[in-house]
């Protein structure tokens, strides 16, 4: 069972009321994790945790299901073929808009090792391939960070991809071929990578506070020092310390509990930020500017960001490495190199250069799905 399924939203105590039973399990893995001298690694934490709330939650109402996503392709096999990616390399002019800056700054040089590397990787749940064969290379540029968009149709095998880079079980360990993350093979999650789960994972009987402050309490990070920590991260995802931070989850809109969600994961400044459809439940105004606010706080923190989406528009916005998957068994079908925003997600995407970009992409995923489909 996968930590993506497992943040069904419980039951909501008021501020000050005893959490359920389960609810108190964050608190006393925490304490446990302040008494002890090896620090709790909080992505596996919270993994275990939702994974026993799931479970104290059994019996209760099912979440409904997502709204059915567009099918990118049915390919089974890569299918190379020469992409112009529609003038995706043409120049965006840092325009007014920008008042001459480049939002994103270019490129640096890699440096010799890359940040995470997959050689055939292939992941079988018994006779099941979930992914087969997926080699892929992403650089390391200091000071810059890369964002690594994810594009694939439903079940392709993108959340196995970035739970495997995670350590998180069932995904990792892989069944075959090489992952590497700096030059290393990963034995488990690590305080290097941190993750967004799809889902608006928060626990519900922790106020905005103490659900930001989470992984630092894991860590061991003194009271004082991680509630400041916590909330200079608040006002960083543009919440209000005075008005939100002593609200409960239950308590916050969609966009505002995302935002709880990102600034959770990046109070931690991992150097690799694993994100699973973090915008999709969004509408698409929140979405935007969801979109820019991670697009500033990238720039800030220069983390390599891989980021799952089903909207080409979102991954082309996000720009630098997209990695295009087949469905199952997944297997990377293309990558595209696209350069990053130099304006606000929605001046960007009323640009024709942007339109010509993301069409461009849409033609290639319908022309390998149909050679797919005839068999090529
Ligand atoms: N623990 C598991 N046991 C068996 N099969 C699994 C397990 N986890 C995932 N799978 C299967 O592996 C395939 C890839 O799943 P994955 O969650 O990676 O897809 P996805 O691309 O993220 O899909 P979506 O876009 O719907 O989130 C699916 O067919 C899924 O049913
Ligand atoms: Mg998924």
């Amino acid at each position: 069972m996968s930590a993506d399924d497992a943040s069904k939203p419980g039951a909501t105590p008021p501020p000050g009321a005893t959490p359920p039973a389960g609810a108190a399990q964050p608190e006393r893995v925490a304490e446990a994790a302040s008494r002890s001298a090896e620090p709790v690694d909080p992505v596996a934490a919270e993994a275990a945790l939702r994974e026993l709330e799931r479970e104290l939650a059994a019996g209760a109402e099912e979440r409904p299901e997502a709204p059915p996503t567009p099918a990118l392709g049915s390919a089974t096999a890569p299918a190379p073929m020469p992409v112009t990616p529609a003038k995706a390399t043409a120049e965006r002019t840092p325009a007014a808009v920008t008042g001459g800056a480049p939002i994103m700054k270019p490129l640096a040089p890699a440096a010799p090792t890359p940040v995470v590397v997959f050689d055939k990787v292939t992941k079988s749940y018994g006779s099941f391939t979930a992914i087969k064969d997926v080699s892929f290379r992403i650089d390391d540029h200091p000071g810059r960070g890369e964002m690594v968009p994810i594009l694939g149709p439903s079940g392709c095998g993108k959340s196995t991809v970035i739970r495997m880079i995670a350590g998180l079980s069932p995904q990792f360990p892989q069944t075959s071929g090489t992952v590497l993350v700096d030059g290393k093979v990963i034995k488990g999650p690590g305080s290097d990578r941190g993750m967004v789960f799809q889902d608006y994972t928060s626990f519900d009987n922790r106020s905005v506070l103490d659900n930001v402050a989470f992984g630092l309490e894991c860590r061991g990070v003194a009271r004082a020092e991680r509630l400041d920590r916590a909330r200079l991260w608040i006002s960083k995802v543009g919440l209000s310390i005075k008005k939100d931070a002593d609200k409960y989850p239950s308590e916050l809109s969609g966009g505002m509990r995302q935002r709880v969600a990102i600034a959770r994961t990046l109070v931690l400044e991992p150097r690799i930020i694993l994100m699973d459809e973090p915008f999709g439940a969004l509408d698409p105004p929140t979405r935007a500017r969801m979109q820019d606010l991670l697009i500033g706080l990238w720039r800030e923190q220069s983390p390599t960001v891989f980021f799952i989406t089903h909207s080409v528009e979102e991954a082309v916005y996000l720009g630098d490495h997209v990695l295009i998957f087949s469905s199952s068994p997944g297997t990377i079908l293309k990558e595209i190199k696209i350069p990053p925003p130099d304006r606000p997600s929605n001046a960007m995407q009323r640009d024709p250069a942007f339109l010509e970009t993301v069409y461009g992409i849409k033609d290639v995923i319908e022309k390998l799905e149909s050679s797919q489909r005839g068999g090529d």
